[in-house]
C-alpha cells in the first residue's frame, strides 16, 4: 500500500483533500498530519474518520524530530503539505508564529523527507501547496503567471515565498522531487469564519455588522475548494517534477459585489426581504498592506493536464451559503470559546 503523507488535513482545503484522496484511491494509505490549531478540526472529517486506508497523526510540522519518526514509521512515499498558518490579519499581529510554522515547519519537512528518500526518490514526490499571494498585486489589469517575479507584501504571504523558495532550493541543491502550486482564494463549506465568506454568512445570519476593510474595492479570484483539491490530485499525479502550476477560477469579484451577492443569497434563504441586510454593511480601516487585486492564469493548468473549474460561481456560492446554514452546530462549535476573544481583539 501507497503511503501519502497530508499535512494539514483538518483544515479546510486540507479537509476536502483528504476526503478525495481517501475515497478514490482505496489502494493508498492516506496519512493525515495535523497539530491541530485553531483552524484545525477533526470534525471536518467526521464522514471519512472510519476509513481503512486513513489514519490520523496529531503532530506538530515543526517538531523535527517527531516529523523524521512519521516517515520511518508509516514509509511515506509521497507528501501533499498543506499545513500552516493561513490568515493574513493574523500574520500582520503575529508574524514570528508565520515564519515559525511556514517557513520552519516546511524546512522540517523537506529534510525529513530527503533523509528519508535520499539515494531512491524513484517513485517520491513532496508537493508544496502555496498561494498567489507570493506575487504580489496586481492593478486594473493582468494576471499572475508561474514566471511573474514574487513580491509578497504581509507576513502570511512573505512566509509562504520563504517556504516556496527552500522547496525549489531542495529539488536544485539536493534533487528533491518536487512540484508547487499557487492557488487563488478558495470558497466552501468547512472554511473557519475568520475569512471574508464563512465569517460574513455568520453575521448576516446572526444580523451582525460586516466589516468591509477601506472601500471594500479590493479583488480577489474565487475557487471552489473541491476544484483545488481536484488540481492537486491531478497536479500531484500528473505534473512535471520540480514545476509550478498556477491554479485559479478566472473568477474574479470586487469585495464589496462579493458580499452583496451573500447578502442576497442568505436574506433569500432565511426568508428576509431581499437586500434587507444591505444596512449591516459597515465600512471599517483597511487592513494593513491591503493588496488590491489578484488573478490567476491557470492556462498552464488546462493546457498540461486539462484541469478547469467544474461550478459556476453562482452555484458555489448558493451551495456555500446552504451548507454554512444547514451545518448550525458545526458553526456553533468554531465560533465558541476563543473565536469570540479572537473576534473582539480584531473588530472592537
Ligand atoms: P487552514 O488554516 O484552514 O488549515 C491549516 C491547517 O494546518 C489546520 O488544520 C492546522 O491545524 C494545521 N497546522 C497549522 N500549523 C501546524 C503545524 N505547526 N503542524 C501541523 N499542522 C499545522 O488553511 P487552508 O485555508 O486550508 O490552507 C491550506 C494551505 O493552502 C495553506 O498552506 C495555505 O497557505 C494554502 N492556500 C490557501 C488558500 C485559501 O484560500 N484558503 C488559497 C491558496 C493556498
Ligand atoms: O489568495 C489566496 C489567499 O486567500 C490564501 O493564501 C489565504 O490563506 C486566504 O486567507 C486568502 O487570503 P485573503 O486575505 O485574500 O482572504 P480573506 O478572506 O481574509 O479576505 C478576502 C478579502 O476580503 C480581502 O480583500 C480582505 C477582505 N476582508 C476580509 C475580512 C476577513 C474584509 O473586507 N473584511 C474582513 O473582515
Amino acid at each position: 500500500m501507497k503511503t501519502l503523507l497530508i499535512t494539514g488535513g483538518a483544515g479546510f482545503i486540507g479537509s476536502h483533500l483528504v476526503r478525495l484522496l481517501v475515497n478514490k484511491y482505496p489502494e493508498y494509505r492516506i496519512v493525515n498530519m495535523d497539530v491541530l490549531t485553531y483552524a484545525g478540526n477533526l470534525a471536518n472529517l467526521k464522514d471519512i474518520e472510519d476509513k481503512e486506508n486513513y489514519e490520523f497523526v496529531k503532530c506538530n510540522i515543526c517538531d523535527y524530530v517527531a516529523v523524521q519518526k512519521v516517515f520511518t514509521d508509516y514509509n511515506v512515499e509521497g507528501v501533499i503539505h498543506l499545513a500552516a498558518e493561513s490568515h493574513v490579519d493574523r500574520s500582520i499581529k503575529d508574524p514570528f508564529s508565520f515564519a515559525q510554522t511556514n517557513v520552519m515547519g516546511t524546512l522540517s519537512l523537506l529534510q525529513s523527507a530527503k533523509l528519508a528518500w535520499e539515494g531512491n526518490y524513484e517513485g517520491k514526490l513532496f508537493y508544496h501547496v502555496s498561494t498567489d499571494e507570493v506575487y504580489g498585486s496586481l492593478g486594473e489589469e493582468g494576471f499572475f503567471l508561474e514566471t511573474t517575479k514574487y513580491d509578497p507584501h504581509s507576513p502570511y504571504s512573505a512566509s509562504k515565498a520563504s517556504s516556496d523558495h527552500f522547496v525549489r532550493a531542495f529539488h536544485d541543491t539536493y534533487g528533491l522531487p518536487v512540484v508547487i502550486s499557487n492557488c487563488s482564494n478558495n470558497y466552501g463549506s468547512y472554511q473557519f469564519p475568520e475569512k471574508l465568506i464563512p465569517l460574513f454568512i455568520n453575521n448576516i445570519k446572526h444580523n451582525k455588522p460586516l466589516p468591509v476593510y477601506g472601500k471594500g474595492e479590493n479583488v480577489r479570484d474565487w475557487l471552489f475548494v473541491n476544484d483545488h483539491a481536484r488540481a492537486i490530485d491531478l497536479i500531484f499525479h500528473k505534473g512535471k517534477i520540480g514545476d509550478t502550476y498556477n491554479i485559479g477560477g478566472f473568477n474574479e469579484w470586487k469585495n464589496i459585489d462579493l458580499i452583496k451577492v451573500m447578502i442576497k443569497t442568505v436574506d433569500r434563504l432565511l426568508g428576509r426581504e431581499e437586500g434587507a441586510s444591505e444596512k449591516l454593511i459597515t465600512y471599517v480601516t483597511d487592513r494593513a498592506g491591503h493588496d488590491l487585486r489578484y488573478a490567476i492564469d491557470s492556462t498552464k493548468l488546462k493546457e498540461e493536464l486539462g484541469w478547469e473549474p467544474s461550478l459556476q460561481f453562482e452555484e458555489g456560492i448558493e451551495k456555500t451559503v446552504n451548507w454554512y446554514l444547514e451545518n448550525e452546530t458545526w458553526l456553533e462549535n468554531v465560533t465558541s470559546g476563543a473565536y469570540q476573544k479572537y473576534y473582539e481583539e480584531m473588530y472592537s
